[in-house]
């Protein structure tokens, strides 16, 4: 990850240029809750390098190097939907439809068509099934179901309307943190700050703390949105994900992790983007990133 000081400044000025533009997408992309779909490759969707069918020729995975999303085994489905019904029912309604038994259309959200990486994200992050349905936003706590359990759940749903994304495994080795660090900065830090400790939104809301996610959680938020976040698809690629999580997972929850990461220079560009964010600080910045290396 060694960069010509003409590559760093290159790459800065098209940060630049690209975060208006970018940050306006993701957040208008963010109020229409619309199923995931976009046409660029590598995005999460079946659209991707490698497509594994089954002999029936449903999809069983998908994806590249970066990441693998696996569909959960239809074979899961009968299990799952005992699952569902004992856990999810009484709010979700039986046919996962939103419409609880007493026919209260609209009380609770509906879940058939989201995506396996949804369910499973708000199962095995805790948020579901929920202890307080009345609470502003759900919050993460230790799961109540396994990930067999959520795997099985997320089987059934998806037997209703088979969707995606699917749950992914994203594949570390290769990612590049310096990359990665820079997407934070770009497409999360405003609300989860450039630290990953998390803050405050509009009415009561908050983005949550970044510290100790498992990665296969972070590409699950990235890809699906939960609750006021937005769900960042076709502008982000796997491959950039992947960095995006190599980020968060390996470098802002071990912050002091001493060398082996190549991150040099990453603390002082992070400390940065702070400065670019409140308004000063931007040409001393650019000098800085420029500089560092002569
Ligand atoms: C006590 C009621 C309750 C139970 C039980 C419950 N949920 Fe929820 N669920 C909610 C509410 C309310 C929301 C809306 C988000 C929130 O908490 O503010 C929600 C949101 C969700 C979402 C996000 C939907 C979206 O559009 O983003 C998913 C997925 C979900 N639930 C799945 C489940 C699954 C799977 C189970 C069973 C393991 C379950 N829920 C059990 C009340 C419940
Ligand atoms: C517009 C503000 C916003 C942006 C931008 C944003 N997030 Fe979020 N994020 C949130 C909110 C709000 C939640 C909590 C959702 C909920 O629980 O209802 C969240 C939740 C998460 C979670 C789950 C944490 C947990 O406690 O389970 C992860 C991981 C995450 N975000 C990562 C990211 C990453 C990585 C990016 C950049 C690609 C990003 N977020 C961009 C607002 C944002």
């Amino acid at each position: 990850m060694k960069m010509s000081s003409r590559a760093r400044l290159g790459l800065l000025v098209g940060i630049l240029a690209a975060a208006p533009l970018l940050s306006f997408a993701s957040v208008a992309g963010a109020s229409s809750q619309t199923p995931y779909q976009t046409g660029a490759a590598n995005s999460g969707t079946p659209k991707s390098s490698t497509v594994v069918k089954g002999p029936g020729g449903s999809i069983v995975s998908y994806g590249n190097s970066a990441i693998t999303y696996t569909v959960p085994s239809p074979a899961l489905a009968t299990l799952g939907q005992s699952l569902y019904l004992e856990n999810c029912a009484s709010c979700h309604g039986v046919n996962a439809n939103g419409v609880p038994a007493d026919g209260t259309s609209g009380a609770y959200p509906n879940l058939v068509g989201l995506g396996s990486a949804t369910i499973d994200f708000w199962i095995e992050s805790g948020r579901m099934p929920a202890a307080n349905p009345r609470s502003v936003q759900a919050e993460r706590r230790t799961p109540r179901l396994t990930h067999d359990q959520a795997v099985a759940i997320a089987a059934w749903i998806n037997s209703l309307d088979p969707s995606y994304p699917a749950i992914p495994t994203p594949h570390l080795s290769g990612a590049n943190v310096a990359d990665g660090a820079a997407l934070f900065a770009l497409n999360c830090a405003a609300c989860h700050t450039i630290e990953g400790d998390g803050d405050a939104l509009a009415q009561g809301t908050y983005a949550p703390s970044l510290r100790n996610i498992p990665a296969a959680q972070v590409v699950e938020a990235i890809r699906t949105g939960p609750g006021n976040m937005p769900r960042f698809t076709g502008n982000l690629s796997d491959y950039q994900v992947r960095d995006i999580v190599a980020y968060v997972t390996e470098y802002l929850q071990h912050p002091k992790n001493p060398g082996g990461l190549g991150l040099g220079g990453l603390g002082p560009v992070a400390e940065g983007f702070v400065g670019l964010l409140i308004g000063v600080g931007l040409l001393a910045l650019i000098g800085y990133w420029v500089g560092e290396r002569q």
